[in-house]
């Protein structure tokens, strides 16, 4: 993180979450541009799935700018969270503009959002758990904010179970250093931490860059 927050001096980093506000406060003015296109496939099959389980009430942790908004059904209440209010403020105008009464954002840290357990019948993460720093508490707040017989439905990039690197990641790591991202992230073994059991795998995107986990809370 420290690359992406070198250009704001003026900007003092208290830890970890405020290096993902400086990051995304430099990213949210480009953001769509840049990673619009790149992670749509990934936003869609999370979004069709969740659709699938029509879900009354779902919660999105690191909305970002909104993108997945307009991809869940009208009938489904849907909560987004992120700690950037800069990416957030995209999310709001997209929101306005569309129209839609059934979407509610908040400023949260997802790790801890003092929402009551079982709150949402779906806990949606998409390329979230890669970027934040405790991906752990990540993991252990959504379950916690699940309902029992609800699911959690998880987009990132990942290295494959029991994997440690392999070689694209190790070629990516400077760059991707530079760019906040963890190239030799392991969601798999994230997920066996937390206790987490997952339902389906699927992958997705070009070369099946990125994976869709469905996972029992
Ligand atoms: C790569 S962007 C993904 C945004 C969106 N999900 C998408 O598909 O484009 C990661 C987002 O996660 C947010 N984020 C990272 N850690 C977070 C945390 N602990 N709580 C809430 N949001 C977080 C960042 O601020 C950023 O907006």
């Amino acid at each position: 993180m420290a690359d992406l927050t070198s250009d704001f001096p003026g900007e003092a980093d208290r830890g970890p979450l405020d290096a993902v506000r400086i990051a995304y406060r430099r990213y949210a003015p480009v953001y769509d541009v840049l990673f619009g296109a790149v992670f749509d496939a990934g936003r869609r099959q999370t979004c069709r799935i969740v659709n699938g389980f029509r879900p009354a009430r779902v919660l999105e942790v690191g909305v970002g700018t909104g993108l997945s908004l307009p991809l869940y059904g009208a009938d489904t209440q849907v909560v987004g969270i992120d700690v950037s209010p800069e990416m957030l403020e995209r999310a709001r105008r997209r929101v306005a503009l569309s129209g839609a009464v059934n979407v509610r954002l908040h400023e949260l840290d997802a790790a801890a959002t003092g929402f009551p357990s079982a709150s949402f019948d779906v806990v949606v993460a998409c390329y979230v758990l890669s970027v934040t720093p405790d991906p752990r508490r990540v993991l252990a707040e959504m379950r916690r904010l699940s309902s029992p017989g609800g699911a959690m439905v998880i987009c990132n990039h990942t290295l494959g179970a029991g994997r440690r690197s392999h070689l694209p990641s190790w070629l990516m790591k400077p760059l991707a250093r530079k760019l906040g991202w963890r190239p030799d992230f392991n969601l798999f073994d994230e997920l066996q931490f937390a206790g987490i059991a997952i339902r389906e795998c699927r992958k997705v995107g070009q070369f099946g860059m990125f994976t869709v986990l469905i996972c029992t809370p």
